[in-house]
């Protein structure tokens, strides 16, 4: 089993301030940044976009930056967000047309790459491609907006995806995202979650370096 790693979304962070914001969660703590790029066609929301990657990148941010395309179609911004400084880019196999193929675009530009499954997508849509998997990130809300409430039918659905990763003998991350607070991730890691995506969780939170590690020691319990 991988170590746990802490994600934060910065779409809850102050938009008006993110360099800063992202600064703070990372000496809080925090393992990764996570990225919501919503295009207003696949959800029914718009965030932002290679740019704003690439801006953080030039304010000095190292850390690995996770990015969860909620855009439809996505191969143009694949290659976008690979210039700007991805490290990780995940998307939705509803949202590609080719599934294998934007899996290698996203590994022939040097970056992780994952597929995304919304709480009724099924797992299946990663058995023909588990070789070109570094991550699995299940949705635990229906993707669009932060601060939505966990659906607890994702329990069983991280356990299911953990038999198939562990049965794959990958490493494989299996990430989480929505609806994470410091009450309910025991649970989901005890369903074999390793990767912990919470926006609304740490950022509505005066003190990120507490939350975090509160969440750091649920994990551990
Ligand atoms: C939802 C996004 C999430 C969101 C999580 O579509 O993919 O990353 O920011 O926010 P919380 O942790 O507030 O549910
Ligand atoms: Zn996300």
């Amino acid at each position: 089993m991988q170590p746990d790693f802490i994600a934060p979304s910065i779409l809850s962070a102050d938009f008006a301030r993110l360099g800063e914001e992202v600064d703070q969660v990372l000496a809080a703590g925090a393992d990764w940044v996570h990225f919501d790029v919503m295009d207003n066609h696949y959800v029914p929301n718009l965030t932002i976009g290679p740019m704003v990657c690439e801006a953080l990148r030039k304010h000095g941010v190292t850390a690995p930056i996770d990015v969860h395309l909620m855009v439809k179609p996505v191969d143009e911004l694949i290659g976008m967000f690979i210039d700007a400084g991805a490290s990780s880019i995940t998307f939705h196999p509803e949202a590609s047309e080719h599934i294998d193929r934007s899996l290698q675009l996203i590994r022939d530009g040097g970056c992780k790459a994952g597929l995304v499954f919304n709480p009724a997508t099924p797992l299946t849509h990663a058995d023909y491609v588990m070789d070109k998997l570094d991550m699995m990130l299940l949705m635990s809300v229906n993707p669009g907006f932060g601060g939505q409430s966990f659906i607890p039918g994702t329990l069983d659905k991280l356990r299911e995806a953990r038999e198939r990763i562990d049965r794959s003998g990958r490493d494989i991350r299996l990430e989480v995202d929505g609806g994470v607070k410091a009450d309910n991730i025991r649970d989901i890691a005890a369903a074999g979650a390793d990767t912990f995506v919470a926006g609304s969780a740490i950022f509505k939170q005066p003190d990120y370096k507490t939350i975090i590690q509160q969440m750091r020691d649920e994990i551990a319990k």
